[in-house]
């Protein structure tokens, strides 16, 4: 039998009896009645985040300026920051920080993992990881002692039968950024260990998003970016977590004084930090920090399986909306269906996709393009509603049935 036509009722019914509905009032909401499916790439703005920052400017810096270190708790932020998302990614709250951005997490935790390894050469990644990511491995044999290979896999199967022995590292992205794949991660995790091998994994499309249990998983490292899911605010912090297991067995890649273990004895010898501490390196980026600590005020709140829960239910009515409104209209859902094999994103392969995409920001739904023909919508599950999701593929039906996409002011397509 074939399963009944979801409705926007439906959808209300759904936002009514919503447990995280309360949520949406703490974002800003934008001007226009535009619907932000880009939380993949910037997740929205929380609702505090102006009358904060005004009074870090009047109060703090204008007023204070250097008593701020004292009056305010700077210092304490990016441990603060890290403690609110820990339940997020399933971790301890003293073993995530917030510091740097992703790319400079990703080599000192590299580069750690390397040194603290049991055994082996080779770093195993695949090829579809997030260019930085592979950049920053590209780099490493100039920068390792002991010969570094770094092995790019073609496929997912390729990466598992290439687990040996002679494995040091393997790093992966939990979720593909491009087809919203999601790794098995325990599963990884374990045949990393049996092989003698350490995980570093990229969380920048699951956390805030989908379950992520890095103690559970028995995961060694993890970075993120902060300004997606997390909301963290344009160029954030990324954060760093660190296994306790592994969190005292070597010096940090850069000894900074932040994460010396004593900051303030400004002693001449360098004494690591206790933990994944020792990774922060040198002063706070206290402006983007006051920014982010906004949205951990609110991660603090939330129940991580609550989040997941509708973030799998919005996952699942968008696909079911995007099948049941326009597969004959030539849309096909290209990220998996099955919950346990996608991220953060639901995506869509269309011959026009790019056009499309620019069509559905005029009709003020923002998502995203990826070549060659993927159209991505990143779900944020504390500030969308479910009638959202409706109005979305409403529009999207409307320019796919006019056809106003293949209009030629779209042709030009941003990135
Ligand atoms: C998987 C992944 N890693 C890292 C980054 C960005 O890293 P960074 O914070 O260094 O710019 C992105 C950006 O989109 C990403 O998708």
């Amino acid at each position: 039998m074939a399963s009944p036509q979801i409705t926007r009722d439906d959808c209300l019914q759904m936002d009514a009896s919503d447990p995280l509905a309360a949520f949406r009032q703490r974002f800003q909401t934008p001007k226009a009645d535009t619907i932000f499916l880009d939380a993949n790439s910037m997740g929205a703005m929380p609702a505090t985040v102006p009358a904060h920052m005004q009074s870090f400017f009047d109060e703090a810096w204008v007023e204070l300026r250097r008593q701020g270190w004292n009056h305010f708790e700077w210092m304490e932020r990016p441990f603060q920051i890290g403690a609110a998302i820990s339940h997020l990614i399933g971790a301890e709250p003293d073993d995530v920080i917030a510091c740097d951005n992703t790319t400079v997490n990703l080599y000192k935790l590299l580069t750690y993992a390397w040194r603290v390894r049991l055994n082996g050469r080779v770093i195993l990644t695949e090829d579809t990881n997030f260019p930085t990511d592979l950049y920053v491995a590209q780099g490493l044999p100039g920068a390792l002692d002991g010969d570094p290979v770094i092995t790019v896999c073609e496929s997912r199967q390729q990466l598992i039968d290439s687990i040996s022995p002679d494995t040091a590292v393997i790093y992966l992205s939990h979720v593909d950024y491009r087809s919203g794949e999601r790794w098995d991660m325990a599963d990884i995790n374990r045949r990393a260990h049996e092989a003698g091998a350490l995980t570093v994994w990229d969380l920048s499309h699951s956390a805030g998003a989908i379950p992520v249990d890095l103690m559970t998983s028995q995961a060694d490292f993890a970075v993120g970016c902060g300004y997606k899911y997390l909301s963290g605010g344009p160029g954030g912090a990324a954060y760093c977590w660190v296994h306790p297991d592994h969190g005292d067995k070597a010096w940090p890649t850069i000894c900074g004084w932040m994460g010396h273990g004593d900051v303030f004895a400004f002693a001449t010898e360098y004494t690591p930090h206790k933990g994944t501490w020792r990774h922060a390196t040198g002063t706070p980026a206290v402006i983007a920090n006051e920014v982010f600590s906004c949205a951990a005020d609110i991660w603090r709140e939330v129940d991580a399986s609550t989040l997941w829960s509708k973030h799998r239910a919005l996952g699942n009515l968008m696909i079911n909306l995007l099948e049941q409104e326009c597969s004959d209209l030539g849309v096909s859902v290209n990220t998996p269906k099955e919950y346990d094999l996608r991220g953060g994103h639901i995506g869509f392969s269309h011959e026009g996709a790019g056009p499309l995409c620019e069509a559905l920001l005029a009709a003020g739904v923002v998502g995203s393009f990826r070549k060659p023909d993927a159209l991505r919508f990143g779900l944020g599950a504390l500030y969308l509603s479910y009638t959202d999701i409706w109005t979305t593929v409403e529009r999207l039906k409307e320019i796919l049935q006019s056809e106003s996409w293949r209009d030629p002011k779209f042709q030009k397509v941003s990135v």
